[in-house]
C-alpha cells in the first residue's frame, strides 16, 4: 500500500482495526494517556510503517502494549519484585515497565536495547482490541515526531491524515499525559519519564524512594526525553507570565494559565488549564490547549509553571521540553 496518498478513515470499528493490524498495517488507537499509532510488534515490516508515518528516527524505541499483566511473561525474561508490586497497583493504567526482553521482540522495537518497554493500557476499547490479538501492539504517540501528542481522534487525523488507513476513535483521552516509565536496575527503581502516575504514588506503593533520571542529553535511555519534544510551531515560553509579557509588548500574546485568571494582563487569546486548579484536570487539558494556542493566530505562547507536585511535575516536564528558548538546532 502507498502510504503517502492513502485515505484515512476514523470510527469505532474494532473489527476493522483488527483486520488491518493482522494484515500488517498501522492503526491509531485510543488509550487513557494519549492516542498511539499501533502495529504488530512482532512484525518488523509493520513496525517500520509506524516510523515512516511519524517520521520518527529509528533509534527511538517503541512501547509494546499488552492486554494484561499475565501476557507479559511471554515477552520478557524476568520480572523484578518491585515491578510486580507496581503492576498489581497500577495496571491496567498509565505506567510503562522497562524489562529484559526475550528474543521474540524484534531489535527494531527496542532500538537494539536488551530491554523492552511494556504497558497495559486501561482504555476499554483498546483492552478489547488487545485481547482479540495474539501479538503485542508497538505504539508510540500518534503524532508526527516532535509535535504535541494527540488526545483526540481528530488530533491524530490532523497530524497523520493520508499516512495511515484507520483511526480507532475512543473519545477524548482521560489522563492526557503519556505514561510514566519505570526502569529497574540493581534493586533500584528509576523513573525515566514522568507521566500519568505521579512519582509520589510510585514511592508510596513501593514504600521506598525511587530515583528520577529523566534527562539524558547525549544518549537518551528514553529518547522521548530528548530536550526538544512536544513542541508547538508558535514559540512557547514558560515562566512568570507578567515578566515574560514585557518582552512582547508589540506581539500578539496567547496566555495559558493554570487556574485563576490574571485579568490585569492584556492578551490576544487566553486559555485556562483547570478552572478549579486541579492538576489532574490540567494534565487532561494540556496538549489540547497547546494545540489550540498554536492555531489561534498569536505570535507567542506564554505559560506559567505549575506546582512541582503530583502530575504537575510531568506537566512541567512537557512544558520544559516544548520551550522555544532551549530548543536545540
Ligand atoms: O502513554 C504512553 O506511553 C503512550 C501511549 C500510546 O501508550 N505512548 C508513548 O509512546 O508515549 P512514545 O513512543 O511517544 O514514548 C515512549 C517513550 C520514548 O521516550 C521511548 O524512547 C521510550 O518510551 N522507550 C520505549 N522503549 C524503550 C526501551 N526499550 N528502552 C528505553 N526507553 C524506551
Ligand atoms: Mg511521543
Amino acid at each position: 500500500m502507498e502510504y503517502r496518498k492513502m485515505m484515512t478513515l476514523k470510527g469505532g470499528d474494532i473489527k476493522k482495526a483488527i483486520n488491518l493490524l493482522r494484515e500488517g498495517h498501522p492503526v491509531a488507537i485510543p488509550t487513557e494517556t494519549v492516542y498511539g499509532l499501533a502495529a504488530n510488534a512482532l512484525d518488523p515490516d509493520a513496525v517500520l510503517k509506524i516510523f515512516k508515518a511519524k517520521n520518527r528516527p529509528h533509534f527511538n524505541p517503541l512501547i509494546c502494549h499488552l492486554p494484561d499483566w499475565e501476557a507479559v511473561i511471554k515477552y520478557v525474561a524476568d520480572i523484578p519484585a518491585d515491578a510486580e508490586i507496581l503492576a498489581k497497583k497500577f495496571t491496567p493504567g498509565p505506567l510503562t515497565f522497562l524489562l529484559g526482553k526475550k528474543p521474540i521482540i524484534p531489535d527494531l522495537v527496542t532500538a537494539g536495547s536488551p530491554k523492552v518497554a511494556i504497558r497495559i493500557p486501561a482504555h476499554p476499547m483498546t483492552r478489547e482490541l488487545l485481547s482479540l490479538l495474539d501479538f503485542p501492539l508497538a505504539a508510540p504517540s500518534a503524532n508526527p515526531f516532535g509535535y504535541v501528542s494527540p488526545t483526540t481522534a481528530q488530533h491524530v487525523y490532523e497530524g497523520l491524515k493520508g499516512k495511515i488507513p484507520y483511526i480507532l476513535d475512543g473519545g477524548e483521552c482521560q489522563i492526557g499525559l503519556e505514561s510514566t516509565i519505570v526502569d529497574f536496575e540493581n534493586g533500584e527503581v528509576i523513573v525515566r519519564r514522568k507521566g500519568g502516575i505521579a512519582v509520589e504514588a510510585i514511592e508510596q506503593a513501593l514504600g521506598k524512594k525511587v530515583l528520577v533520571k529523566t534527562e539524558s542529553e547525549d544518549h537518551p535511555v528514553a529518547p522521548g526525553m530528548l530536550k526538544s519534544h512536544y513542541a508547538t510551531a508558535t514559540p512557547l515560553y514558560v515562566g512568570e507570565v507578567e515578566v515574560l509579557a514585557k518582552n512582547f509588548t508589540q506581539k500578539k500574546i496567547c496566555l495559558i494559565e493554570f487556574g485563576e485568571k490574571r485579568a490585569e494582563l492584556p492578551a490576544f487569546a487566553r486559555f485556562q488549564l483547570s478552572a478549579n486548579s486541579s492538576l489532574d484536570e490540567a494534565a487532561k487539558h494540556l496538549f489540547k490547549t497547546m494545540r489550540q494556542a498554536d492555531k489561534c493566530g498569536a505570535d507567542v505562547i506564554l505559560v506559567e509553571w505549575l506546582p512541582e507536585e503530583g502530575l504537575g511535575r510531568a506537566i512541567n516536564d512537557r512544558l520544559r521540553r516544548a520551550r522555544f528558548i532551549d530548543k536545540p538546532i
